[in-house]
C-alpha cells in the first residue's frame, strides 16, 4: 500500500508542533508562557455562549445547507453593510469550518496542476501546503521591510508568469501583523484581474486592524475589487478558534463549483456553531469585540517595547494581527534553535520563522500577543534572562 505523495511531502505546521511540546511541558508540571499560537484568550462573546447553551437543549441538530444557514449568511452580509459600507449578496457568502476550510475550498476550486500561485515570503504556512496538494506551484515572492514584509504591485508584476493563476494575500498578515495599504492592495488586485488571475484575500484579521487615521474601519477589498475571493473567520475577532467557523465571499462564477465541493468535502459546517454565531452580530457583541481589539493594541505595546529593550528588534511594527515578528540574529542562534531553547530552558513557547517561508526562516521568530498582559510581561521577563545568558556565553 502506498501513501500519497502529498501526504508524504506536506510539512507540519510548526506553530502547532511547538504548541504540543508546550502542552507536554505543562503536563509535566511547568508553567509555560504560550506565545506560539494565534489564539485570543477572551473566548466567544457571552451572547454567543448563551445561544450555544440554548441550542443544546436536546433538539435534533440536522445538517444545514452546504453553504450555511441563510440567517447567518444574511447577518454577515448586514455586517459588511454596517461596518464596511459594502453591499454583499448573502448568496455569495459560504459558511465554512473556519477560514481553513474556506482556503481549502477556494484553492480546490481554482488551482490546477501547473498553475502558479503567488504569495508573500513570509506568509501563512498552510496556503503553501494547500496549493501544493492540488498540484499548483507556489511562487514565494520576496518582500522587504520597505513594504512591511508584504506584497506590492511591483513585486507581483516582477514575479508574474504566463502560468500565474492566482495571487494570495492576507491583510493584516500572519506572521508580521502588518497590513497592505488599501490603495496598494487594490492596485495588486487590479493588476491580477487585468491579467485574468484570481485574487484570494484573507481578511481574517481585518476587523482587528488599527482604524484609518480618520477613525474609519479599514476597508474590505470588496470595496475596491467586488469580485475578489475573500476569506474570513469567527476565530480571531470573535475569539472563537475552537468553534471552527468561518466564511468566504465568492464571485458569482465560483458559487456553484464551491457549493458542489463543500457538499462533498464537508456536507456543512457545524450546525450548532452556526446557530450560535448569529449572536456575534448583536450590538453588544460587536461593542465587546471592539473593546477587545483596543485591548490588544495595549498588549502589543508591552511586547514591542519589551522586545526592543531586549535588543530583539521587531522588523515591521504590527498594525492589525496580534503578532510581532522579531529578529534574533544578534543572539548568535538561528531562529529554530532560539525557539527550541526558549521553550526548553525558559519555558516560553514561540514560533520559528521556518513556518512562514525561507527568506526569514533563520533570522525571525513570531510571538503572538493574544494572551493576558501578565503572561506577556512574564514572557518578556523570561526572554530577558534567556537572552542575557546567551549573550554572556
Ligand atoms: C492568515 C490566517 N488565515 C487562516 C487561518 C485559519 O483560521 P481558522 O481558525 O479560521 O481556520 C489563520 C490561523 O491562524 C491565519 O492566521
Amino acid at each position: 500500500m502506498k501513501i500519497a505523495y502529498r501526504a508524504q511531502t506536506v510539512e507540519p505546521f510548526y506553530a502547532m508542533s511547538f504548541g504540543q511540546r508546550a502542552a507536554e511541558l505543562e503536563a509535566a508540571g511547568h508553567h509555560v508562557v504560550k506565545l506560539s499560537l494565534g489564539e485570543p484568550d477572551y473566548g466567544a462573546p457571552p451572547a454567543v455562549r448563551e445561544a450555544m447553551c440554548e441550542v443544546m437543549d436536546g433538539r435534533p441538530l440536522p445538517y444545514t445547507p452546504a453553504l450555511g444557514l441563510p440567517v447567518l449568511r444574511q447577518a454577515i452580509a448586514d455586517f459588511y453593510r454596517d461596518r464596511h459600507g459594502v453591499a454583499v449578496d448573502p448568496a455569495r457568502i459560504a459558511i465554512t469550518s473556519g477560514a481553513s476550510s474556506a482556503l481549502l475550498l477556494v484553492i480546490a476550486a481554482t488551482t490546477e496542476p501547473g498553475d502558479e500561485v503567488l504569495l508573500a515570503d513570509p506568509a501563512y504556512p498552510c496556503n503553501r501546503q494547500l496549493v501544493a496538494s492540488f498540484g499548483g506551484t507556489v511562487v514565494a515572492v520576496p518582500t522587504s521591510p520597505a513594504t512591511r514584509l508584504q506584497l506590492s504591485a511591483t513585486a507581483v508584476a516582477d514575479a508574474w508568469s504566463e502560468r500565474t493563476s492566482a495571487v494570495m494575500m492576507a491583510s493584516p498578515a500572519n506572521p508580521t501583523g502588518t497590513r497592505i495599504p488599501s490603495e496598494e492592495l487594490v492596485a495588486i488586485c487590479a493588476l491580477a484581474r487585468a491579467r485574468g488571475a484570481w485574487r484570494i484575500v484573507d481578511e481574517i484579521y481585518l476587523n482587528l486592524a488599527d482604524p484609518e487615521p480618520d477613525g474609519a474601519a479599514v476597508p474590505t477589498i470588496l470595496a475596491g475589487d467586488p469580485d475578489a475571493i475573500v476569506i474570513n473567520s469567527f476565530s480571531k475577532y470573535f475569539g472563537m478558534t475552537g468553534w471552527r467557523l468561518g466564511w468566504c465571499v465568492l464571485p458569482e462564477a465560483l458559487l456553484a463549483p464551491v457549493e458542489r465541493l463543500a457538499m462533498n468535502y464537508f456536507l456543512c459546517a457545524s450546525a450548532p456553531a452556526q446557530m450560535a454565531a448569529r449572536a456575534c452580530f448583536t450590538p453588544a457583541s460587536l461593542a465587546l469585540s471592539e473593546e477587545r481589539r483596543r485591548d490588544l493594541v495595549e498588549r502589543r505595546g508591552i511586547v514591542v517595547d519589551g522586545l526592543s529593550r531586549l535588543g530583539l528588534p521587531v522588523t515591521v511594527a504590527p498594525d492589525g494581527a496580534f503578532y510581532a515578528y522579531f529578529d534574533v540574529s544578534s543572539t548568535g542562534l538561528d531562529a529554530w534553535q532560539f525557539c527550541e531553547d526558549a521553550l526548553e530552558r525558559a519555558h516560553v513557547a514561540l514560533t520559528p520563522g521556518r513556518d512562514f517561508g525561507t527568506a526569514t526562516a533563520r533570522t525571525h521568530v513570531r510571538l503572538s500577543y493574544s494572551v493576558s498582559r501578565e503572561e506577556l510581561r512574564e514572557g518578556i521577563a523570561r526572554l530577558g534572562v534567556f537572552v542575557a545568558q546567551l549573550r554572556a556565553r
